[in-house]
């Protein structure tokens, strides 16, 4: 039985960000705390049952602004309601707000002080739009390059995902907002991710997957929020292990616990660490009820529930009005700010500009300068910017710039664009589709479910993509028993399928889950897409150098099928290249992909999904008015033969609804140096317009672990931005399983030509030490290690050797 308190925890540091008295984990100095526990105790008390209830589930907003959870506080003591919304790239309502890039180029500038900025932004612009608590950051590790959210969160290393995830909780917070750390724990992927069981061994769980949530926990969280799978056979919503043990008792953590939405599933979770059922009350309303009323349930067990919750409140000034004995006049809530505006575009521009990924950069290619000659600009993310990826996470974007709009602005010469491959496409037409689509397309109205069943006859054999244009719905669309297309919540879902010539069955399936939607539907056959992709090869032919914009459609709720290109775009790549050999590819893409095509192209830019700025700062960085600094934060692989799940089913995607996690604490680049597998690209990787040296390398034990220093020189003709990286080896004294080498520590230097600095880079004593399953503690790492120096996991220059005390 789980020990519930009403107010507990151990006394660490208070930060004051912004003018927000917060606490990681809840603690702060005892007079303050003393003063919390009071109001919050007595609001408790005065709370009826059917009040306490209405806290721990979400309720519908009679004022709702579209957010995505709402609880509706207790007007006659004072308490205010809380909007809770989306998400991890900026504030997800009807509204406008800040389209930041992807969280996964937020990761790749290895940059503490940006996280925080991009976090300041969608703090800001999350209290102006009327909201009190944000459901973000995500910071589950990147296992595999299929998972469909990997756009969405930060990394393969824990240890850069800490602090990207701490930094960017500072941010938010410091505005104001709540912090929901997302989805605790081992939401690793998409595929059948609401019932998924992930096998997750002890030593991996907390040397890989749970660091990052505990550093969330320390920068100050104010909630987070229970994944939809089950974490080794239970369901991670009720899972006594993680949000009572762990989370509670061995972390000290105060904040609440809500689940992820429809991922409760009983009533009896509230006693296994669950505060609040979101989206609505299945089990968290009339059934807990009942329980507390049968004695089932304790009723101190709710009550502590509402206090974490109200206690979070407290510590952001949103009881400055609340009083047992009513509602008190003549307070003021804390005030909501303007929209971070222009400041939310320049940190959303730098973000995108420092998380670009210059991944090869043959003869100089880059940057376009006056001799680059006329250019043809191929691919419709160039036109029509592709802003961030799909699902809860996207935003009405404030301000958007097109990369073509803005490479005009800055060429020299002459540019000319084809989109390569349109996929707007055309309606079905009659003759093909028996009986047709409606014209116009359809409305459904709220919570109707129908299935468009329907005969295709095409003539020509290739690749036929379709999309789907239903908002509000989840739509599937199968081809001859085959899913060509699954949407959820999607502006448009788009798919391909090969087909033979002759007849085929059509069959697509809508769920309407909010309210009346239009839905429409359109494809693109093989015909038009040969005939866009020879006008393409001619623009190429004609130019001096050709930039192709690629992309994919990551988004939540479904993984890669593969890990190529979308739409047969590897083909048009290949087609330009053999029409013109100075060409660029920039990606629009979420997370790795292959690249076949990798040899015949010059240069490689990997913006991912860039946010509203990324067409701004596309441009800036193929003309060299930025200068690429980004590394990856996963490793790409060489094809999908070469990753650490490649055809064992039982570690991805599952097998029978289980997933094992057999590499163990090898996890990224850590699977590919213990298997000796060469990747395409290695975790840490990047180049630069200009080039670095490292020199003397020294590792110096101290009482909080260990301090590195190293010498770096800009060797090239521009100023540049650099991340030196600090892996450790095994440590001698250890006999458990230990990664060939894993991450420690990193720095950023800015430096001018031929500039040098010695930089040093602290590595913490947590990432000395090693997850013990038998005892189930930790050790300290206490031997001698291997440190090495370098600019990315695979190249490390630079070694020595250091003796831990
Ligand atoms: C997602 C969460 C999101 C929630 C609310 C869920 O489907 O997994 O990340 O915060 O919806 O929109």
């Amino acid at each position: 039985m789980r020990t519930k308190r009403v107010l507990a925890g151990a006394a660490t540091a208070v930060a004051v960000l912004g003018g927000y008295v917060l606490w990681p984990g809840g603690a702060a100095s005892s007079e303050t705390r003393s003063r919390a526990d009071r109001q919050v105790n007595a609001l408790v008390k005065a709370m009826t049952l059917d009040e306490k209830i209405s806290f721990v589930h979400g309720s519908t907003d009679p004022e709702s602004r579209g957010q995505a959870g709402f609880m509706p506080g207790v007007e006659r003591l004072g308490i205010p309601p809380l909007r809770l919304t989306d998400g991890p790239a900026g504030i997800h309502l009807a509204q406008k707000a800040t389209a930041m890039p992807a969280p996964v180029a937020l990761a790749s500038t290895f940059d503490d002080r940006l996280a925080r900025d991009f976090g300041k932004v969608i703090g800001r612009d999350g209290r102006a739009l009327g909201q009190d608590v944000l459901l973000s950051p995500m910071t589950n590790i990147i296992r595999v390059p299929y998972g469909g959210r990997n756009f969405e969160t930060f990394a393969e290393d824990p240890l850069l995902s800490s602090r990207m995830v701490a930094q960017e909780i500072a941010g938010i917070q410091g505005e104001g907002l709540m912090a929901t750390v997302k989805h605790f724990a081992a939401n690793n992927q998409e595929r059948d991710r609401q019932t998924l069981d992930a096998r997750v061994g002890e030593q991996a769980m907390r040397e890989v997957e749970l660091p990052p949530f505990e550093a969330a926990l320390k920068a100050g969280a104010s909630s987070f929020m229970c994944a939809y799978n089950k974490v080794n056979g239970v369901y991670a919503c009720e899972n006594e292990e993680l949000l009572d043990n762990v989370l509670r008792e061995q972390w000290g953590f105060e904040g609440w616990v809500m689940s992820d939405w429809r991922a409760t599933h009983s009533t009896k979770s509230l006693s296994a660490g669950l505060d609040q059922e979101m989206p609505l009350g299945e089990y968290l309303d009339a059934p807990l009820k009942q329980a507390i009323k049968d004695g089932s349930i304790p009723q101190s067990e709710l009550d502590a529930s509402v206090a974490r919750i109200l206690t979070q409140m407290h510590h952001f000034g949103l009881l400055r009005c609340a009083s047992p004995v009513g509602a008190r006049d003549g307070c003021v809530l804390p005030k909501r700010p303007a929209l971070a505006g222009t400041m939310g575009d320049q940190v959303a521009q730098q973000v995108a500009e420092q998380g670009a990924v210059l991944l090869k950069n043959e003869q100089h290619t880059l940057p376009l300068t006056a001799r680059s000659g006329s250019l043809a600009v191929i691919g419709q993310p160039a036109q029509r910017p592709v802003i961030g990826g799909g699902g809860s996470s996207e935003v009405t974007p404030r301000t958007v710039t097109a990369p073509l709009d803005e490479i005009r602005k800055r060429a020299p010469g002459e540019v000319t664009y084809r989109p390569g491959l349109d996929l707007t496409g055309t309606r079905i037409d009659e003759g093909a589709l028996q009986p047709a689509f409606p014209a116009n397309g359809m409305d459904l109205g709220y919570n109707e479910e129908k299935t468009f069943t329907s005969t295709l006859t095409v003539r020509t054999a290739g690749l036929y993509s379709f999309t789907v244009s239903a908002p509000q719905s989840i739509s599937l669309l199968t081809i001859d028993g085959t899913d060509v297309l699954r949407g959820s919540r999607n502006k448009a879902a788009r798919g391909a399928l090969q087909l033979k010539p002759g007849t085929h069955e059509v069959k697509l399936q809508l769920r309407v889950i909010r309210s009346t939607d239009h839905v429409s539907m359109s494809w693109v056959t093989p015909e038009s897409v040969a005939a866009d992709r020879a006008e393409a090869v001619k623009a190429a032919s004609a130019a001096r150098t050709a930039v192709v914009f690629a992309f994919d459609d990551g988004t939540e709720g479904f993984d890669r099928t593969d890990l190529s290109l979308p739409f047969e775009q590897d083909k048009l790549i290949e087609a330009v290249t053999r029409a013109n050999p100075n060409t660029i590819v920039v990606l629009n893409t979420g997370s790795a992909v292959t690249m076949p095509w990798l040899n015949r192209v010059k240069a490689v830019l990997n913006m991912y999904y860039p946010g509203g700025m990324g067409g701004r700062a596309t441009a800036r960085l193929l003309y060299g008015q930025a200068n690429p600094s980004g590394r990856l934060t996963q490793t790409f692989p060489t094809s999908e033969e070469h990753t650490s799940v490649a055809s064992d089913a039982s570690a991805y995607p599952g097998r029978d609804g289980v997933v094992t996690y057999s590499e163990g604490v090898n996890v990224g680049y850590r699977w590919y140096d213990k298997t000796g597998t060469r990747p395409l690209f290695p975790f840490g990787y990047g180049l630069s317009y200009t080039s670095f040296a490292y020199s003397h390398l020294k590792a110096q034990p101290t009482r909080h672990g260990l301090c590195v220093t190293l010498n770096v020189r800009n060797t090239g003709s521009r100023t540049g931005s650099d991340t030196p990286q600090i892996y450790l080896g095994p440590d001698s004294s250890w006999h458990g399983e230990q990664p060939t080498k894993a991450l420690a520590g990193y720095t950023k230097v800015t430096l001018k030509p031929d500039e040098r600095t010695t930089v040093r880079i602290h590595i913490d004593q947590d990432s000395l030490r090693h997850w013990n399953a038998d005892t189930r503690q930790w050790d300290a790492g206490r031997g001698a290690r291997t440190v090495w120096a370098g600019t990315s996991a695979m190249h490390l220059p630079l070694q020595t050797r250091a003796h831990l005390r």
